[in-house]
């Protein structure tokens, strides 16, 4: 039999503290999240001087838990996986330190995870049967990216966000419509009681590229519509603008999605990031997949949304790559997907 590879691996990228154990990639030990909503929530955003300095304060805290829940010592790691970016400098330099100091006083190897391709790979955990290649639909509140995994960690980018990524939307128009911070979960929320139908707003299309996206319009038009209802003393349904705004997101993610698994021949589809834990998006990406016979993967909510599982699945594929990063490793805010 070979080897077990348990590997530590540290978030910090934005406003989550995480530490997980992950043995042989796939199977999760201990997976630990700090959350900081309570604390940004006061701002109605992420205040990055304020996530930096909670980081340091909760690492050490989570890090310990991480390793007692999954029952091993710094003795029994075979690598310590770190996310180096992209995100806020300040957050991510504090798990970059963490995981250097405690791979430089432990002598084990030091692997540097690309935040997306931990996002990626949140889909291995819990699908024993998922490999490469598959096409892989990935929002996140600094990303919408449509890309074909060609291998672990090798993607072939599709098409992008021209404009906000689909979760800032989420955020930016849960704000306009008086529902705060964290807008995507928010909306997600309040659509329930919501009619999808209430308000049209338009999908973001562009000519020369059909797998890119663009969401500043329907952001725009929620904007104007608000503006509109205020000055005519138009009482305005919360629930309605969320439920419209969020089924003008879902469907242009979903039919960019199927055109792309059509065109490229991809019959595995996949979905990752925070916005993937969004139960519209869910459904109707799986009915859409079950109309054409794809087979569709979705992380559990809880491994979408930002996690040290995911890095760490990602790191263990990365380690039999060979890839090992020196004591300079150094946080990069805006680190490309694909850049090493
Ligand atoms: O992946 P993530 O946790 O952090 C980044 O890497 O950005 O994504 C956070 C984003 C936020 O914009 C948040 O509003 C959005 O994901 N989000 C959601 C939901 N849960 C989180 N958007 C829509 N529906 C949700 N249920
Ligand atoms: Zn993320």
């Amino acid at each position: 039999m070979e080897k077990e590879i348990l590997i530590l691996a540290i978030e910090s990228s934005c406003d989550e503290t995480a530490a997980a154990v992950v043995r042989n990639g796939r199977e999760v030990l201990s997976n630990v999240i700090s959350s900081q909503i309570d604390l940004h929530t006061l701002y109605g955003g992420v205040v990055p001087e304020i996530a930096s300095r909670k980081h340091i304060e909760r690492i050490n805290q989570v890090i310990t838990q991480a390793l007692l829940e999954a029952s091993c010592t710094l003795q029994d790691l075979d690598c310590i996986g770190v996310t180096y970016g992209p995100g806020l400098v300040g957050a991510l330099l504090v798990g970059v330190a963490e995981a250097k100091a405690i791979a430089y006083a432990a002598h084990l190897p030091l692997v540097g995870v690309h935040h997306i391709e931990g996002h990626v790979s949140a889909n291995y955990i819990e699908h024993p049967d998922l490999e490469p290649p598959f096409l892989c639909l990935i929002v996140s509140g600094g990303h919408t990216h449509l890309v074909i995994v060609k291998d672990y960690g090798v993607f072939e980018i599709l098409g992008r966000t021209r404009d906000d990524a689909a979760g800032e939307a989420f955020d930016k128009v849960a704000r306009a419509i008086g529902l705060g911070y964290p807008g995507g979960p928010k909306i997600d929320r309040v659509s329930r009681e919501g009619d999808p139908d209430a308000v049209f707003f338009p999908q973001g299309k562009l000519e020369d590229n059909p797998y890119d996206f663009s969401f500043s319009g329907v952001k725009s038009a929620v904007l104007n519509y608000l503006n509109h209802a205020q000055m005519t003393g138009e009482t305005i349904r919360q629930a309605d603008i969320a439920a419209s705004f969020q089924k003008s997101v879902v469907s242009v993610l979903v039919s960019h999605t199927m055109q792309a698994a059509e065109d490229f021949g991809m019959d595995r589809v996949a979905i990752a990031g925070g916005v993937a834990s969004n139960a519209s998006l869910r459904a109707a990406m799986e009915e859409a997949c079950r109309e054409k016979g794809y087979r569709f993967y979705r992380p559990s909510p809880i491994l979408c949304t930002d996690n040290a599982a995911m890095i760490g699945c990602a790191a263990y594929y990365e380690f039999l790559k060979g890839t090992r990063h020196g004591w300079d490793l150094n946080a990069v805010p805006n680190l490309r997907l694909g850049e090493r």
